[in-house]
């Protein structure tokens, strides 16, 4: 079955999204039903793919190119930033990657790594549970509730698009607790939206969205975040400036030393950080 994971085009749905409760509950069936579908084979694509999996627009070739484009990109910048941090593929036996989403990165990174070692987690627990059953990878409870049982266990722990979204208290706590789980020597690689995204905001065509806010927030304070208006849950778009993010990395988990900045080495548009634990 052909079906889209956007079910409607863009302006209809920025319609709806005026209407918070509207676009709510239209949301939360669309996710019911996409729950109900499970999952389907999608050509291009190596394992099935979740029918909520949104990182996957529809299973149109240009789609599905994009999306295993992007995945595969990220799994080279992980080996490269292991490199710089003076580790390799072979010396990591535990990798968890913090807000899975549907397995987009974890379908790639079984060519490099043996699932056996991949280990996942994200507050969309069924999304979590999906990659694990899809691709042989162990499921863990959000790391914030976790990180406590599994001290020192991961060599690598990786963020894609995740800090982009999570106002600065919630990376804090997220950033405090990823710390605790990774050896002494592990790697951290996590990406945020920086000064290059904040100068080309236009980008991201949300009709809610002030980029003159985004550059004055970035000019004063070397942050902006503002929730999705159509959301009740507190998600939203962040931006970090560089010496900020660094400054707040040591006030909030001082046992990492900064490896490298990669100002839009993500995606196109997010800058990558790398960290390895003292
Ligand atoms: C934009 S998606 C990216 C998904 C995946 N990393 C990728 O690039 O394909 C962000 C993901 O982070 C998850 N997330 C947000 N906050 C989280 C947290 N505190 N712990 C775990 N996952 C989280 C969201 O549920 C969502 O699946």
């Amino acid at each position: 079955m052909n079906i889209p994971t956007r079910v409607l085009p863009k302006d209809i749905l920025d319609s709806l999204k005026r209407t918070r409760p509207i676009y709510a509950l239209g949301r939360r069936m669309r996710f019911a039903f996409g729950s109900r579908l499970g999952a389907r084979k999608v050509p291009g694509l190596s394992g099935r793919a979740h029918y909520n999996d949104f990182m996957l627009s529809s299973a149109n070739a240009d789609h599905v190119g994009s999306y295993r484009r992007g995945a595969q990109q990220t799994v080279d910048l992980l080996g490269r930033s292991l490199v710089e941090a003076g580790r390799d593929w072979e010396s990591v036996e535990a990798c968890l990657e913090v807000g899975c989403g549907y397995g987009r990165i974890v379908r790639e990174l079984r060519d490099r790594l043996d699932p056996s070692r991949i280990y996942v987690t994200d507050v969309i627990a069924e999304g979590a549970r999906f990659t694990a059953s899809e691709f042989g990878a162990t499921a863990i409870p959000v790391i914030e509730r976790s990180a406590e049982t599994m001290p020192g266990k991961f060599d690598l722990v990786y963020l894609l698009s995740v800090y982009t979204h999570l106002r600065r208290d919630l990376v804090a706590r997220n950033l405090a607790a990823v710390a605790r789980t990774l050896k002494s020597g592990g790697v951290l690689v996590f990406t945020t939206h920086g000064q290059g995204s904040a100068e080309t905001a236009e980008r991201y065509d949300q009709y809610w969205l002030d980029k003159n806010a985004i550059l004055e927030g970035m000019a004063r304070e070397g942050y902006y975040y503002e929730r999705y208006p159509y959301y009740y849950d507190e998600y939203g778009l962040t931006w970090f400036r560089r010496d900020a993010m660094r400054a707040f990395v040591a006030e909030v988990a001082p046992e990492l030393k900064f490896v490298a900045h990669h100002p839009m080495g993500a995606e196109g548009h997010q800058d990558v950080f790398v960290y390895r634990k003292r």
